[in-house]
């Protein structure tokens, strides 16, 4: 078993990327347990307030990290790259210096946009910030889904055959991924 915490990059109410994230459980392999990692509840990223006592959602944010076995992201595409708020959730997760809770974890990404594109820029951008954490990103298959707003039914389920069933080829290959990396030990 292992465990995967999930984030999603958009803070939107019905947000697709939450739906898609939604998804994800039903149709991964049971060696894949996930539970939501939130980040909009954390403070932007400011080093003075790691002095002393850092932000409560900080601490809380860093721990699941940690606890995490791999880590799936679901982002959306802002003006061609990443939200803010997945940006500073990357930055709070990789500080202070020398302990960040990414470092050697095997990750995941999932691309989505309403466009045609399905979030392509956006993925790359974060496969780039991955880098510079030491999360390990699976190369392939990649994952960008477009015209996510037609993908879901009226009660939020995905109900589109083709993604479901690219998805679930993407959770099995990410099983396989998660493999070839020891176990969290948080
Ligand atoms: C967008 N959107 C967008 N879409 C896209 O394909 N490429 C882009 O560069 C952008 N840029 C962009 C910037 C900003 C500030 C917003 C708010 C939106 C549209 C975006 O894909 C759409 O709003 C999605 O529905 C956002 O994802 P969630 O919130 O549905 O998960």
């Amino acid at each position: 078993m292992a465990k995967i915490g999930l984030i999603v990059g958009s803070l939107r109410n019905g947000a697709f990327t939450r739906l898609t994230a939604r998804a994800l459980p039903e149709l991964a392999p049971p060696s894949l347990q996930f539970f939501d990692i939130e980040i909009g509840d954390l403070p932007f990223y400011n080093e003075d307030l790691e002095t002393g006592s850092p932000p409560a959602p900080w601490t809380r944010f860093r721990q699941q990290v940690r606890s995490a076995d791999g880590i799936l992201f679901v982002t959306p595409e802002y003006n061609r790259s990443i939200s803010g708020v997945l940006k500073n959730a990357l930055d709070v997760g990789s500080r202070p210096w020398g302990q960040s809770a990414w470092d050697g974890k095997p990750a995941g990404v999932i691309g989505q946009s309403p466009g045609a594109l399905g979030g392509m820029a956006a993925a790359h951008h974060l496969r780039q910030v991955l880098l510079a954490v030491n999360l390990a990103a699976m190369p392939h298959p990649e994952a960008y889904i477009p015209a996510v707003a037609t993908l879901f039914d009226d009660s939020g389920r995905l109900q589109h055959a083709p993604t479901r069933e690219f998805l679930t080829v993407f959770l099995q290959a990410f099983a396989m991924w998660l493999e070839r990396f020891p176990r969290s030990s948080g």
